[in-house]
């Protein structure tokens, strides 16, 4: 893991931009040189993005930028200017969890939980693409998103649980 560096003066909050985080308008404001990982937590609170290796070798700092998955620790937050970002913060609606979120906690999906918003936000975007996805491609899917804990299976178990719950959702609201 990468030496820690002093948090920055006020002074050194030179970089201003504009993103839509979990579908709210924010004006930030942070030291040029950090990453997206380290604004999210660092500037605006929002640490359920976790803090792994820094290499983007585990998938614990994924969001979803715009659609699709990434590692904020290798995107400098300044190239961020007019993004749309989703956290694990970001993932219920209207006060209830969202079906991944369920599943991971019904099925055992999480132990220690640091891998799992990296691995919800890479599950989720998967589902918003490919709605019925085969295991193969979950594991495709997830395949950057190192779990110590679970062994994996559970993981994929409660991936395929969700999708079939967003789907009755869907078929509900039509
Ligand atoms: S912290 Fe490990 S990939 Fe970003
Ligand atoms: S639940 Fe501990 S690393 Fe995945």
């Amino acid at each position: 893991m990468a030496a820690k560096r002093e948090a920055p003066v006020e002074s050194q909050k030179t970089a201003r931009i504009k993103m839509v985080l979990n579908g709210e308008a924010q004006d930030v404001v942070f030291a040029p040189y950090k990453t997206l990982l380290e604004v999210l937590r660092e500037d605006l609170g929002h640490t359920g993005t976790k803090h792994g290796c820094e290499l983007g070798e585990c998938g614990a700092c994924a969001v979803i930028m715009d659609g699709k998955p990434v590692l904020s620790c290798l995107v400098l937050a300044v190239d961020c200017d007019g993004r749309e970002i989703l956290t694990v913060e970001g993932m219920e609606t209207d006060g209830r969890l969202h079906p991944l979120q369920e599943a991971f906690a019904d099925l055992g999906g999480m132990q220690c939980g640091y891998c799992t918003p990296g691995i919800l936000l890479t599950a989720k975007s998967l589902l918003d693409h490919n709605p019925h996805p085969s295991r193969a491609e979950i594991r495709e899917a997830l395949s950057g998103n190192l779990c110590r804990c679970t062994g994996y299976l559970q993981i994929f178990d409660a991936v395929e649980a969700a999708m079939v719950e967003i789907a009755k959702r869907g078929e509900t609201t039509k």
